[in-house]
C-alpha cells in the first residue's frame, strides 16, 4: 500500500529542510516527514480571529461568558492568583508564546556556550516523557538504531522500542572499576555506526546511576560526537535534561552538552527534552519543552521541525495544560523562584552527602559496589552475588524499605525521598538483605 500524498504544508517544511538543513531531512521519520501544522486550520482560524475579531469571535470550541472562558465555581476555587483565561482557556499546540520565550531565555542563560548560536524556539510537551516520545515519533522508524548507556530510564524501551520498533544498542556507562565515564566505550559504540543514521540518547544527570560526567569527560563526549559526525555518520542526539541543575560535586559539568552539541557537525542535530517537572519540583503538572540545534540551522528549518513537533502534539493531545503552564510560568518569573529551589537543591545535596559516607561503609564492601553518583535523584548499588529483584523483595517484605530492581545486579535507591535520618537505615538493611539472599 503506498503512503498518503504529502499534505503541501508537510511538502513546504520538508522543503525548507531541504534547502536548509539535507541530513535533518534525512534523520526524519517517514512519520516526521508526513507531518505538519495546520496553518489554516481550526486552532490557526482561532487565533487569527483571537486578533481581530473584535465584535464576535464564534471560533474555538470553547464557552465563553462575559468575555471570559465560561467555568464553574466549584472548579475555579481550587485555583488561586491564575485569571479564568490562564486556566479555563486553551492554550496553542506549540504551548502558549510567553512560556516558549521565558523557557528560552532561561535556557541561554543557564548555556553560555550556546553564545548567539540560532536554535528552535522551545516547544511545549506534557512533560519529558512526551517530549521523548516526540523524539521517537519524529525521527525513528521501525529498526532504527539507537545507542544507549545500560543504565537508562526504563522508560525509553517502553516508548521507543515497544511503541516505535526501533533497536537499542548498549554501551556500559561506567568504566570497570566504576571511576568515571566509560568514554572509550562510548566511542567504540558509536563508531560501529559509522556512515549510517543513529539516534543516541544522553542523559545527565542520568537516572538510574545519578551520576553527571566532570568537565573533562563532558569535552570528551562531545568530541567523540562531532568527530563521528564529521565522518560521515548522521545523528540525533537526544540530550534528556530532566535534573539538569541537581549537582552536589564540583567537578560535575554545570551546563548541559545540548550547548556545545547545537553547534557540532551539519550532521548532527541535538535535540534537547528538558522541563520544569524535575526542577522545579512539579512533577504532576506536566510541563516540558522539546528544543531542536544544529550547526547550520537557519530560522526556516526550526520553523518546519516546531510545525511537525506541533502538528504531532496537536494529533493526539492537541494541546498541553494551560494551568500547568501558568503555574510554570508565573514561577520562572518569580523573585523567590532561583532562592527557593536552591535551597530545595541544598537539602538534596546535604542527602546526597549522607548517603555516600553510608553506602561506601567498609562493612558493606562484600555486598556491594556503588556506581558513581554526584547529581540527580538516585544512586545505584551493583549488588554482589546476590539477585536484585530477590533482594529488593526481601528489603521489602522483612525490613518495609522499598527501592527499585534494575537488570540483574542493580539496586536503585531514590535519596531525593529519605529524610537524612532514614537513609543509614536503608543502607544496613540493604546489606541484611543481600547477605540473607545469598545465605551469609
Ligand atoms: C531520565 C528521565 N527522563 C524523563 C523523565 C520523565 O519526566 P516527566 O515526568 O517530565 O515526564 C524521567 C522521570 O523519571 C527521567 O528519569
Amino acid at each position: 500500500m503506498s503512503p498518503p500524498a504529502l499534505h503541501p504544508l508537510a511538502q513546504a517544511s520538508n522543503d525548507a529542510l531541504a534547502k536548509d538543513c539535507p541530513v535533518v531531512l534525512d534523520l526524519l521519520s517517514a512519520r516526521g516527514k508526513r507531518f505538519f501544522f495546520p496553518a489554516k486550520g481550526i486552532l490557526a482560524q482561532g487565533a487569527e480571529a483571537k486578533k481581530k475579531a473584535k465584535t464576535a469571535n464564534a471560533t474555538v470550541g470553547i464557552a465563553t461568558e462575559n468575555g471570559a472562558p465560561m467555568h464553574l465555581a466549584c472548579v475555579g476555587k481550587y485555583y488561586q492568583g491564575l485569571t479564568p483565561s490562564e486556566i479555563f482557556d486553551y492554550a496553542p499546540s506549540q504551548g502558549r508564546a510567553d512560556i516558549r520565550a521565558a523557557w528560552a531565555k532561561k535556557q541561554r542563560g543557564e548555556t553560555p556556550s550556546l553564545g548567539d548560536h540560532l536554535t528552535s524556539t522551545p516547544v511545549v510537551t506534557n512533560a519529558l516523557t512526551h517530549g521523548l516520545g516526540l523524539v521517537g515519533d519524529l525521527f525513528l522508524d521501525p529498526g532504527d538504531q539507537v545507542l544507549s548507556s545500560e543504565l537508562m530510564w526504563e522508560n525509553y524501551n517502553l516508548n521507543w522500542e515497544t511503541r516505535l520498533e526501533a533497536r537499542f544498542n548498549y554501551y556500559a556507562l561506567f568504566d570497570e572499576k566504576l571511576t568515571g565515564f566509560n568514554l572509550p566505550g562510548f566511542t567504540a559504540a558509536l563508531a560501529k555506526h559509522r556512515g549510517k543514521k543513529l539516534l543516541v540518547s544522553l542523559n545527565f544527570p542520568n537516572n538510574p546511576s545519578g551520576y553527571t560526567p566532570t568537565r573533562k569527560e563532558a569535552d570528551g563526549i562531545v568530541q567523540a560526537l562531532t568527530a563521528e559526525a564529521e565522518a560521515g555518520t548522521r545523528l540525533v542526539v537526544c540530550v534528556d535534561d530532566a535534573y539538569y541543575g541537581m549537582l552536589f560535586d564540583e567537578d560535575a559539568t554545570n551546563e548541559s552538552l545540548f550547548g556545545r552539541l547545537a553547534q557540532a557537525s551539519n550532521n548532527l542535530l541535538a535535540v534537547k527534552v528538558d522541563g520544569a517537572t524535575k526542577e522545579e519540583f512539579v512533577w504532576g503538572l506536566r510541563v516540558g519543552f522539546i528544543t531542536f540545534g544544529v550547526k547550520n540551522g537557519t530560522a526556516a528549518a526550526y520553523k518546519a521541525l516546531e510545525d511537525k513537533a506541533a502538528g504531532i502534539i496537536r494529533s493526539y493531545i492537541s494541546n498541553v495544560s494551560n494551568p500547568g503552564q501558568s503555574v510554570v510560568l508565573k514561577a520562572l518569573g518569580d523573585p523567590e523562584f532561583r532562592k527557593q529551589q536552591a535551597e530545595k537543591i541544598a537539602v538534596l545535596r546535604a542527602r546526597a552527602a549522607v548517603v555516600a559516607k553510608e553506602c561506601r561503609r567498609p562493612e558493606y564492601a562484600d555486598c556491594w559496589d556503588v556506581y558513581p553518583f554526584n547529581s540527580g535523584y538516585f544512586m545505584c548499588l551493583r549488588l554482589k552475588d546476590a539477585d536484585a529483584d530477590t533482594v529488593r523483595v526481601r528489603l521489602l517484605d522483612e525490613h518495609g524499605v522499598g527501592t527499585i530492581a534494575l537488570g540483574k545486579r542493580e539496586l536503585r535507591i531514590a535519596f531525593s525521598c529519605l529524610a537524612e535520618p532514614q537513609i543509614p537505615g536503608v543502607f544496613s538493611a540493604a546489606a541484611k538483605a543481600v547477605r540473607s539472599v545469598r545465605g551469609k
